[in-house]
């Protein structure tokens, strides 16, 4: 699809999924009815894939690599990490616990912090709290320990909450929403324009995915990062694609959005890790 296209197709959209405050509960129904209306070939589970879920040829392509997935290694390093004692002794199952299958739990709200708390901000609070430096968050040590830790939770559905009694955290949430469809960069597009209105259709080579499915696979083996990388680390390849100012990974605008985004996924089965294009 060519640019220009895209744009004019932007304008002539109706959306159904609306900016309408009827609460979190309510969004994620029409948000996940929303992509079984515009997708009615593929199953519920089939999101979690995503662009694999629509192309025929690409998810050919993909599930032979995954026969030898090239994120193999780092679920050996990142269990590695795990297992091994900082400099004063303890480890990460001092902070987390003794099973490694925690990415169910996160993101979620804390009450008494008032923020949203994601897995890779709770490994670097662990570090830092036994004196170990804090890791990058976009890519390497700390991707090779989330591949480790979301190959143990393969499988976990998610259903994170968002307290209703706590305003603080229906605000947050709100926040992520915000950032979802607001427009922003010079292309002017918003998460939602590439993601909920076009998904299936092509930008430049770029098939685009559904946002259902979004929050399932990480951290993501991508053939052109020739690496690992965390959704983080996505989203500010997102918002630099309009040609926006990426925010910092795991500051407040990215982890709302996540917070928006997974709830928004409840009831889809953590898979990752996963390779993608
Ligand atoms: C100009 C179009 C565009 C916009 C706007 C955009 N993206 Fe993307 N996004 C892409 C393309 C292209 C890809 C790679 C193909 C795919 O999976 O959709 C992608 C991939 C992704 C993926 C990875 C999906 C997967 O299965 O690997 C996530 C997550 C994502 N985008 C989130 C976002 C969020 C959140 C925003 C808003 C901050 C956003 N995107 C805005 C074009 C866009």
């Amino acid at each position: 699809m060519k640019k220009i296209q895209l744009f004019t197709m932007v304008l002539s959209t109706v959306l159904l999924m609306g900016l309408a405050n009827a609460g979190p509960e309510s969004d994620k129904e029409k948000f996940q009815s929303y992509f079984a209306k515009k997708f009615p070939d593929v199953p519920y589970a089939e999101f979690a894939n995503g662009v694999y879920a629509l192309d025929k040829d690409q998810r050919a392509n993909w599930q032979a690599i995954e026969e030898f997935p090239p994120y193999e290694p780092m679920i050996e390093t990142g269990e590695a990490m795990w297992n091994a004692p900082f400099a004063n002794g303890k480890t990460y199952a001092d902070c987390f616990g003794k099973s490694a299958a925690l990415r169910g739990k996160y993101p979620h709200w804390d009450s008494t912090r008032k923020e949203v708390i994601t897995l890779p901000l709770a490994i670097n609070e662990c570090r830092e709290a036994n004196g170990e430096k804090p890791l990058k968050y976009k890519k390497g040590a700390i991707a090779d320990l989330l591949a480790y830790l979301s190959y143990e939770s393969r499988g976990q559905v998610i259903d994170i909450k968002i307290p209703a009694d706590d305003q603080d955290a229906l605000a947050a949430y709100e926040q992520g929403k915000h950032f979802y469809y607001a427009r922003r960069g010079q292309l002017n597009l918003a998460c939602y324009h590439c993601h909920a209105a076009y998904p299936g259709s092509l930008l430049r080579s770029d098939l685009l995915s559904p946002a259902l499915g979004h929050l399932t696979g990480w951290p993501v083996y991508r053939s052109k990062w020739g690496e690992l990388g965390t959704l983080h680390r996505r989203f500010s390849g997102c918002n630099k694609q309009v040609r926006a100012k990426p925010f910092p990974a795991q500051g407040k605008e990215y982890r709302n959005l996540e917070y928006f985004l997974t709830y928004m996924n409840n009831g889809q089965t953590f898979n990752g890790p996963s390779a993608r294009k």
